[in-house]
């Protein structure tokens, strides 16, 4: 077979985009959370999104789900803006993916399998028997088939991520989204989080989009990885990149443009680096001067009267 042209590369790449991030500016009142983001993710990848606390992470997995609008700009799901689409089509897409939200967000009155079954009763028409079928193979998968009739409130915080996730996979979706997976989860039920991850992408070829802070667990599942800072994407590519930027010495890491250098700081966990020296030389500073300037103007102190 002749080698693919550029153009047809080009193409090949495009068609196997199933998320497509567009100049994407998300407000909240007066707040600036994202801005200006593009991202592409292709099928059958793990992308990592990292970035501080509060930096918009959560935001933009609500924003490709299409739970809530952006301010501007567009986001494509299969090729459908997932804010414009109707509801029967929105329904549609939902079929083809899950979320596995932060909190775990189960309904606190319905036992364990009647959490993981509700995907598939409110988007489906597979009848009760087979419903049942689905919902044990789910809970087996991440080692809850015993707690099935439990409720959220009778499980361990692990346990509740891990029923989240099985509601995650009812509708054995194109696209898995993570928020967290293995926080606050012990080491072992982290790892075998990751590994059902690796698995469900490698040999079935989900595509997984994993917010988490957890970096052995971020390296061992990415395939690409993005850090968010400041509403924008900092940085985009293979694991390799990031792993190399992990590994390079201080003295070789002082060449490194100051993206890569917050990049290095944030996945080593360094305690010092641009991110503090950032907030130590800005918002403290100003933070001391907006204290400063209106004592003298008007001290608490002085009585009124
Ligand atoms: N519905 C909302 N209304 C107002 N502000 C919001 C809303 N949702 C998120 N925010 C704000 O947007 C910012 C980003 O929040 P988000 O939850 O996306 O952060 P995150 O990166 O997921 O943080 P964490 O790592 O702590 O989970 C925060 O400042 C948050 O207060
Ligand atoms: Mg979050």
């Amino acid at each position: 077979m002749p080698p693919a042209t550029a153009g047809q590369q080009a193409t090949n790449r495009d068609d196997d985009v199933v998320i497509e991030v567009d100049d994407l500016l998300m407000q909240f009142g007066k707040q600036t959370v994202l801005s200006g983001l593009d991202l592409k993710v292709r099928r059958g990848e793990t992308l990592v999104v990292m970035g501080g606390s509060g930096c918009g992470k959560s935001t933009l997995l609500r924003l490709m789900i299409g739970a809530i609008a952006p301010t501007r700009g567009r986001i494509r799901l299969f090729g459908e803006d997932i804010a414009k689409v109707d509801e029967s089509r929105l329904d549609a897409l939902r079929r083809r993916f899950g979320i596995l939200f932060q909190s775990g967000a189960l309904y606190q009155s319905m036992s364990i399998a009647e959490n993981v079954a509700l995907p598939m009763r409110e988007l489906t028409d597979l009848p009760p028997d087979l419903i049942d079928l689905q919902v044990k193979m789910k809970l087996e998968a991440v080692g809850l088939r015993e707690h099935a009739d439990k409720f959220p409130a009778q499980i361990s915080g692990g346990m509740k991520k891990r029923a989240g996730l099985a509601r995650a996979l009812a509708l054995d979706p194109e696209i898995i989204f993570y928020d967290e997976p293995s926080a606050g989860l012990d080491p072992v039920t982290s790892a075998e989080i990751d590994q059902l991850i690796i698995t469900l992408t490698k040999k079935l070829g989900v595509t997984s989009v994993v917010v988490t802070h957890e970096m052995d667990s971020a390296f061992t599942i990415a395939d690409r990885m993005v850090m968010l800072d400041k509403g924008r994407c900092l940085k985009i590519g293979p694991r390799a990149d990031y792993e190399r930027i992990r590994g390079l010495s201080k003295d070789d890491a002082e060449r490194l443009p100051e993206d890569d250098r917050i990049v290095r700081q944030f996945i080593r966990g360094d305690a010092y680096g641009p991110i503090t020296d950032r907030r130590t030389l800005t918002s403290y500073a100003d933070d001391l001067m907006g204290l400063l300037n209106p004592l003298p103007a008007s001290p608490s102190i002085t009585p009124t009267r």
